[in-house]
């Protein structure tokens, strides 16, 4: 995810930059760079890759100043590439800027800026787009230009700004994105995360949304969104760095599950046009493709092959297309029915998994339209696909994928109403309820972890179990297998998932007294059926633990115990039942005393067959 740091006062910035982002490369990135102010111009230097590449483009004496901004980027708009890379300047090269999250109306900007003022951008970022909107506002005073562009800009951001004629301060904003300034002695400090800065200082404000600062060598002035000064306590910073980097949380896992929210925000909002409907932004695949597909295959791995198995349900459902659900290794080597009507439909976090690359290169060559849900801009799914769906869910650090597979189910949501829609199967009213259910989803998310506790208490009762399973019906199903790979991978509990249908066939008969069950009943439709099989599992012995949605008090007369998540339509229930596993999985391995964020035997990116 992009980092910034900036620095001004006796010291050199170059050096407490380079070092700030260092501490910021945990994170991930895929590119870096430097603006300092040297002799009344900006001097900036970027390069794709690690920090190492621009160490070696800066190690230059003469490159050296006491002011400068820096930025590790994540790309978002544009592939990762040395010029898309931050630091961004205004036409004249007199405004720097760097940028943390995304500008909603920055097509609407950059063309009003190409039109009225002629500006040539350089880049496909919508970054740049803010250092041209102040180069253009400026008259002589960075403050007045920089509060001005901010009020035309939508979005989430956090950025830090310089400016040629004004080699005394830094003026950065916050707007939905973090942003923090270090006090020091002679010297202060911008960051979008506290780790950057422990090395300095530890006394810290904490920027609050809205807020403007100007920061000088001796002073850090905040301000409202109304201009007014505003008086913040001083934040001391008690943790190491390496709590520091899990924003506190003891283990990525658990700060990445947290995430969610959040993401699943970022995701849905940046396919959100301004009258509410979903924009396809980027992706070329017209009304008469769409009508075209009589099949569509979603084909992914591990936990990415687990949100397809919820997709097969959303899509049928909305866009009336039969979908088949495959794993990558296994659809790479079986002669599958893909043709020119098929669409083909790879999930992967990294986009670099070679079993989705191969599947989907197999599939390509069959002729079958490629779309990708990927996570990493720029990966080689992203550019070996027709159209890239990307989630927002930041990069995602633990190897027990979380938000990674939360996102990826919000694209399942909005590919599958774009779909039906656009063909006619859902109507307005329709689209436009499941909408607005998406969009409250993150809050029911947040009021579901709330409940950590209980869910935590629970591990804390169920750790030692050596074998767990989880059963469910329709998508309920595919969040089990979900939910019973979390446990195996992080807590290594032989744990199993299956269609509740499927156990009388054969699962059943494993059911005895220490059995421990996650019944997952949360379709009305199906809810019954669910009663009944918690019924047989039950009179085999076993422990049953009933998730469904709030008032279906029903499944406490046959549970052992219920978790409830809060109401919401059938179909968008895995967004949140697959969070009480999660934190369940994790509380257990954390009893076990398992490394949670680094599980044996496995690696966050499968490159290999
Ligand atoms: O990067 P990808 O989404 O393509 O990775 C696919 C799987 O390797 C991945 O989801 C894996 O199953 C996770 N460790 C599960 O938590």
């Amino acid at each position: 995810m992009c980092g910034i740091v900036g620095y001004i006062g006796d010291g050199k910035a170059k050096e407490i930059i380079i070092d700030g982002l260092k501490r910021l490369e945990y994170r991930g990135y895929d590119s870096a760079g430097i603006a300092l102010c040297i002799d009344g111009k900006i001097e900036t230097r970027k390069h794709v890759g690690g920090i190492e590449n621009l160490e070696k483009i800066i190690d230059d004496k003469e490159y050296e100043s006491n002011i400068g901004i820096g930025h590790t980027r994540w790309a978002t708009h544009g592939a990762p590439s040395d010029v898309n890379a931050h630091p961004h300047n205004n036409e004249d090269n007199t405004v720097t800027v760097v940028h943390n999250g995304i500008i909603e109306n920055y097509t609407e900007l950059k063309e009003a800026l190409i039109k009225e003022h002629g500006i040539k951008f350089r880049s496909e970022t919508d970054s740049e787009v803010i250092a041209q909107l102040i180069g253009v506002l400026y008259d002589g005073d960075l403050h007045e230009a920089v509060n001005n562009a901010v009020k035309k800009m939508r979005g989430a951001y956090a950025i830090g700004v310089v400016c040629a004629h004004e080699p005394d301060n830094i003026i950065a904003v916050r707007k939905d994105a973090p942003l923090v300034a270090g006090i020091g002695k002679g010297c202060n400090f911008i960051a979008s995360d506290i780790p950057a800065l422990l090395k300095y200082v530890r006394e810290i404000f904490l920027i609050e949304n809205n807020e403007t600062i100007v920061v000088t060598k001796n002073e850090i002035k905040i301000y409202d969104e109304n201009g007014q000064t505003v008086k913040r306590d001083v934040f001391h910073v008690t943790w190491d760095a390496d709590a520091a980097e899990k924003g506190g949380y003891p283990h990525f896992m658990l700060k990445e599950i947290h995430e969610q929210p959040k993401g699943l925000e970022d995701t849905l909002l940046r396919r959100l046009d301004k009258d509410g409907r979903i924009k396809l932004d980027g992706i070329t695949m017209t009304k008469k493709d769409i009508e075209s597909f009589n099949k569509i295959y979603i084909v992914a791995c591990g936990t990415a092959y687990h949100a397809g198995l919820v997709g097969k349900y959303t899509i049928e459902k909305m866009a009336r297309i039969p979908v088949e659900v495959d794993i990558a290794s296994e659809f790479r080597y079986r002669d599958s029915f893909v043709d020119e009507n098929t669409l083909f439909i790879a999930i992967s976090q990294s986009g670099e998994t070679l079993d989705t690359l191969a599947a989907l290169r197999e599939a390509k060559r069959k002729g079958a339209r490629i779309l990708s849900v990927v996570n990493v801009v720029g990966s080689s799914v992203a550019r070996e696909s027709d159209d890239v769906f990307y989630t927002w869910a930041g990069p995602e650090i633990a190897v027990a994928s979380t938000k990674a597979y939360t996102t990826q189910l919000m694209c399942m949501y909005l590919i599958g109403l774009y779909m039906g829609y656009t063909k006619g199967v859902v109507d307005n009213e329709y689209y436009k309820a499941m909408l607005e259910e998406l969009k409250a989803i993150p809050d029911k998310l947040r009021l579901v972890l709330k409940n950590e506790s209980l869910i935590s208490d629970l591990a804390d009762r169920f750790y030692h179990r050596e074998q767990i399973f989880f059963i469910g019906r329709g998508p309920d199903s595919g969040v089990s297998y979900e939910g019973s790979l979390k446990l195996k991978e992080i807590s290594y509990i032989n744990s199993f998932a299956i269609a509740a249908g499927e156990l009388k066939h054969g699962t059943i008969a494993l059911m005895e007294k220490g059995s421990l069950v996650f019944a997952l009943s949360t379709q009305d439709a199906l809810f019954e059926k669910m009663i009944s099989n918690i019924e047989e599992i039950k009179a085999r012995g076993a422990y049953v633990i009933g998730i469904t949605k709030e008032g279906n008090k029903e499944i406490e007369k046959q549970s052992d115990e219920s978790i409830y998540i809060p109401d919401c339509p059938d179909e968008l229930t895995p967004l949140l039942t697959v969070v009480p596993l999660q934190v369940f999985s994790y509380y257990v391995a954390k009893n076990r005393g398992c490394n949670i964020d680094k599980p044996k035997n496995l690696a966050k990116s499968v490159t290999v067959e």
